[in-house]
């Protein structure tokens, strides 16, 4: 079986439920259901007798440890994060205690875990560490994209313990030895993405008339993967990934955030045409969303530009996205039409605090 942390979040549940489908093998779910974690994710498994879920931290060691003991995973996947970059500008502290303290006790857990198992399980044995492409800094506009060999240079509070984290992963392995494999992948988009993220934010708050809060000048870029594709990206690391290596992922889709942007809109004015979804508010039929765009404050210290270089995972793995931009897209934005349930579940409780510290009225 296989030990997946982060797995209620929006790119370890993707990653479970492709797992899931694609494999007998089971999985052992942690997460400690922060606010980004939603069991919701996971509700099409219950039933599934080879999925099982343990609420928990990363950081508690003893839990860890007694999970490792009692069910002999085979590999441990760390999605377990603080994920988002705003949320690290108002308040760092949970980054550093799950991104770096956190997986430090993860990997104190599995290295003792590790190193008791017998020959043949022990050469087996994999710890796969999902990482971001933000661990490289901010890339002008004609520099080449991020190769694995980057220098690192994180912005945030979040790239700088992602960073951080990555930094032990690759200690553990030369100095104990232990099986890592680390993955820095760009900026994912798909089905459960939590609306505090840029893509579920607009579809959100176009779908109820409000504001579509650009940053700045709306130009920094992204590089857009669909999260499936992320997901076998994973799995095919997981397989067939060198020992101690990294692998960058992602989709050769740099994008504008006002593209982005517009982008929504124009999906949105095709499938739920405005005047159809708010006709107390617009009754002309050619208002498009586009017309709640805002440009609001800058996010501080904002990277300009991230691209990712995907050509030696495409060369030694043989792996390569099977989304464009324009069929992922079009599948999110239909996946939110059609699971407005989930949507308005995550949007009661503490997300409304959230809305209110960040965007103000
Ligand atoms: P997310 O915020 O949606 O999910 C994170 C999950 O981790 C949540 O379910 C949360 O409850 C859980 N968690 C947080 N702290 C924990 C702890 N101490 N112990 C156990 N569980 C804990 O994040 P995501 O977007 O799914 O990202 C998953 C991973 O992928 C992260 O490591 C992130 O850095 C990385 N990543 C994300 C992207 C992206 O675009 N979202 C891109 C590249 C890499
Ligand atoms: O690059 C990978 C990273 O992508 C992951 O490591 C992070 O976990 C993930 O959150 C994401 O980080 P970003 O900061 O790039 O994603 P976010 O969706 O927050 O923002 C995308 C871009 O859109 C960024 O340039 C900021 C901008 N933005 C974001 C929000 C929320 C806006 O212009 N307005 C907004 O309201």
């Amino acid at each position: 079986m296989i030990l997946v942390t982060g797995s209620a979040g929006f790119i370890g549940s993707n990653f479970v439920l492709d797992w899931c489908a694609l494999h007998d093998e089971p999985v052992l779910s942690l997460d400690k259901l922060t606010y980004a974690g939603n069991l919701e994710n996971l509700a099409s498994l219950q039933a599934n007798l080879r999925h099982s879920f343990v609420q928990g931290d990363i950081g508690d060691a003893e839990l860890v440890a007694r999970l490792l003991s009692e069910h002999r995973p085979r590999a441990v996947i760390n999605f377990a994060a603080e994920s988002h970059v705003d949320r690290s500008i108002h308040g760092p502290e949970d980054f550093i205690q799950t991104n770096i303290v956190g997986t430090f006790h993860l990997l104190e857990a599995v290295r003792a875990y590790w190193g008791e198992l017998p020959d043949a399980e022990k050469s087996a044995f994999r710890f796969l560490h999902v990482s971001t492409d933000e661990v490289y800094g901010s890339l002008a506009k004609d520099e080449p994209a991020f190769t694995e060999t980057h220098r690192y240079e994180p912005n945030s509070p979040y790239s700088a313990s992602k960073a951080a984290s990555d930094h032990l992963v690759r200690a553990y392995h030369h100095t104990y030895g232990l099986p890592v494999l680390t993955t820095n992948c760009s900026n994912n988009y798909g089905p459960y993405h939590f609306p505090e993220k840029l893509i579920p934010l607009l579809i959100v708050n176009a779908l109820a008339g409000k504001a579509l809060p650009v940053y700045g000048d709306g130009q920094q870029i992204r590089d857009w993967l669909y999260v499936k594709d992320h997901c076998s990206a994973i799995r095919c690391v997981l397989e067939k990934g060198r020992l101690g290596e990294v692998y960058n992922v992602g989709g050769w889709n740099e994008k504008a955030n006002l593209d982005i942007v517009h982008i929504v809109c124009d999906l949105l004015d095709e499938l739920r045409p405005r005047a159809a979804v708010q006709p107390a508010i617009f009754n002309f039929q050619s208002s498009s969303y586009r017309s709640l765009i805002t440009f609001v404050t800058d996010r501080p210290g904002h990277d300009r530009r991230y691209a990712i270089d995907a050509r030696k995972i495409e060369r030694e793995l043989g792996w390569k996205p099977a989304e464009t931009f324009e069929t992922g897209i079009r599948k999110t934005v239909q996946w939110y039409l059609d699971n407005q349930g989930w949507v308005s579940n995550v949007l009661s409780g503490n997300y409304r605090q959230w809305v209110e510290k960040q965007y103000g009225e």
